[in-house]
């Protein structure tokens, strides 16, 4: 039975109480965590959003009180009354664990089930389960104090912006496909049958229209939508801190960003970031570290050998230096006795999935070396690639040969996974950098193809604007991503304010004058009047809460995720619908066979 909480008010939270309260009369409310009965007395931990509280429960003070307290389970909800005194046994790992309550008054607010899921941190329980019983999973300290540090970094965000006079505006949820390259979610329309909205993959479009409004600075902290394939850092539903200014070019973004980053880990994790934040271009990102994204963390870089092994006489190493492929390599220092024969056949299953056709590996080990590699080169060419790779004993060589984007894309992404397995990383470091110059498109080779890089409005960097027809692979973009510990945080990029640059770019991208009206047309008649220079960035801010708290599954940062699925187990979304609501919106379900 639920009682009324009477003239009882709380007077603050539990895990507020200090040794100063010691002899104060304090009302708490929240949800027994734990009970343990002696017999003549109860201690119950009493947990609300700021911490535990133990209440005493004393046979030989008040026996009625006492009876009732015989009742209380875990997870109910009441409310206390009581006086603090010091404890007799003082719990030093939780910041009020010097007192405890008396309890002069009780009352049982709500009864609980027993919970399907433990309330604590540690639970070991599936994140089904988690995610199924999500009210209760938040419940649970750890997750509380994620959401709060969200909560905090939205002030802090808008805080910031604010005070560098930027204008925070809304922008629809029910719009046209937006440019950023993946799957739209779609709406259907009741009242305009057989019409769809898409939902935002960004405000992109309605940011930069804002720009010609003459905002000047835009901000929002708003929600995207993409339906691409999931991971662990990524959600089809995640939030964006978007920025857009006038006026501006590259330096002037990043200037405002990196004053931002610094006040944002300074206030969110007590970290000085030192400014100016490096800067690598895209090529030289990929040339050391095979990623546009890395984790500068540790060594580990990636080495050329294409010139060296020519003609070495192992097929495989000559056929590929061949136009456009290269022989590339990792020195695992140390790693020869890290990784066994079998180990190694791992790493090669783990290229394989980037598309490598093998790992060639040479094993520097007492005095020795040994390699699966080794008949086929010589002498002299063995020992020019351990001279090329800083070799020494103990360390192990591994190779990929191949297309540039394969072995960048499989040594990149070793290199990632062997930092792991020695764990060469370092959890309380922040390595920062700004990736820049990225190419202005990509080759989709699916379609044949180039596509723009980050998106169609991105401009080319001024000395390579006359190129942008002529040579499209060498051109690079006015675009920027920053990257922290080897994740994407945020990208931007300065656009397009030239409507001959515009049209140029539309037809490298293979756009007719027609289509490019259709999508975009709005924006290239609003762009007619007036449209200034301008440019911003947009952070995943679900990414950078994972920084913050250290977690590394997007899911715990958000209060009701998706799953890889992109299901939600607590409201079973998405649902199937009945005929009458598919009808209202004009739909007829088409059912795919298996
Ligand atoms: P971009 O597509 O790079 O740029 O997105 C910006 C940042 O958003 C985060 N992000 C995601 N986070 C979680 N789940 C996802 N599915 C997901 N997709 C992206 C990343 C990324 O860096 N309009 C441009 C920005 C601009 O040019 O100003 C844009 O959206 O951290
Ligand atoms: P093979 O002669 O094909 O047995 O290859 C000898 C070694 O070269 C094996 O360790 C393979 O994994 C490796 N290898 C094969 N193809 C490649 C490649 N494209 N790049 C790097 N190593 C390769």
């Amino acid at each position: 039975m639920a009682e009324k909480m009477g003239e009882l008010k709380r007077s603050m939270y539990c895990g507020e109480l200090r040794e100063e309260n010691i002899g104060n009369e304090v009302v708490l409310m929240g949800w027994v965590a734990k009970e343990r009965n002696l017999g003549s007395i109860i201690f119950v931990d009493l947990r609300d959003r700021e911490g535990i509280a133990q209440i005493v429960f004393d046979d030989t003070v008040d026996k009625s009180l006492f009876e009732k307290a015989t009742s209380l389970r875990s997870e109910y909800v009441i409310a206390i009354k009581g006086i603090v005194r010091e404890r007799s046994s003082i719990n030093k790992k939780i910041p009020t664990g010097h007192v405890e309550i008396l309890a002069n008054d009780l009352k049982i607010l709500n009864e609980s089930e027993v919970p399907p899921i433990y309330i604590k941190d540690d639970d070991n329980v599936s994140e089904t389960m988690r995610l199924k019983n999500r009210p209760l999973d938040l419940r649970k300290p750890s997750m509380q104090k994620k959401l709060m540090m969200r909560s905090k970094f939205y002030k802090v965000t808008r805080d910031f912006f604010a005070n560098e006079k930027f204008i925070e505006v809304e922008t629809p949820m029910l719009t046209k496909p937006t440019p950023e390259g993946a799957r739209d979610y779609l709406v259907p329309s009741r009242v305009n049958d057989g019409q769809f909205y898409a939902l935002p993959q960004s405000p992109q479009l309605m940011k930069q229209l804002l720009m010609v409004s003459g905002l000047d600075r835009y901000m929002q902290i708003t929600k995207c939508f993409r339906d691409e394939d999931l991971r662990a850092n990524r959600q089809p539903e995640f939030t964006q801190i978007d920025l857009e200014m006038s006026f501006v070019d590259i330096d002037d973004v990043i200037d405002i960003n990196e004053r931002f980053l610094k006040y944002a880990f300074k206030e969110m994790v007590n970290v000085d970031i030192e400014l100016p934040i490096n800067r690598m271009k895209y090529q030289e990102a990929m040339d050391r570290y095979g990623v546009d994204k890395p984790d500068l963390r540790f060594d580990l870089e990636l080495q050329d050998i294409s010139n060296i092994v020519k003609e070495c006489g192992f097929k495989v190493f000559e056929s590929a230096t061949e136009e456009g492929k290269s022989v590339r390599g990792i020195n695992i220092k140390n790693g020869s006795a890290f990784y066994s024969r079998k180990a190694i056949g791992k790493l090669e299953d783990f290229v394989k999935d980037y598309g490598a056709k093998g790992l060639a590996w040479i094993k520097l080990a007492d005095n020795e070396i040994n390699s699966p590699i080794a008949k086929f080169l010589s002498e002299e060419t063995m020992a020019e690639i351990i001279k090329e790779m800083n070799a020494e004993d103990g360390d192990l060589l591994v190779f990929v040969a191949d297309k540039n984007k394969v072995v960048y894309d499989s040594l990149g992404n070793l290199r990632n996974k062997v930092a792991k397995d020695m764990e060469l990383i370092d959890k309380d470091d922040y390595k920062l950098v700004w990736v820049t110059e990225f190419p202005l498109f990509e080759y989709d080779e699916e379609d044949d193809r180039f596509v723009a890089k980050h998106h169609p409005f991105t401009s080319p960097m001024d000395e390579d604007l006359d190129i942008v027809l002529t040579n499209p692979e060498a051109a690079r973009a006015k675009a920027y991503d920053i990257v922290i510990n080897g994740d994407e945080m945020g990208g931007g990029s300065i656009r397009i304010n030239d409507s001959e640059v515009q049209k140029t770019m539309f037809k490298a991208l293979g756009f007719t004058e027609e289509e490019a009206q259709n999508k975009f047309g709005f924006l290239l008649e609003a762009f007619k009047y007036g449209a200034p220079p301008h440019g911003g960035l947009a952070y995943g801010l679900d990414r950078l809460i994972m920084l913050f708290t250290g977690s590394d599954n997007i899911r715990d940062v958000i209060a009701f995720p998706k799953t890889q699925s992109a299901t939600c187990l607590l409201t079973g979304a998405p649902t199937e619908l009945t005929e009458e609501q598919l009808k209202e919106v004009h739909i007829q379900v088409r059912k795919e066979e298996k």
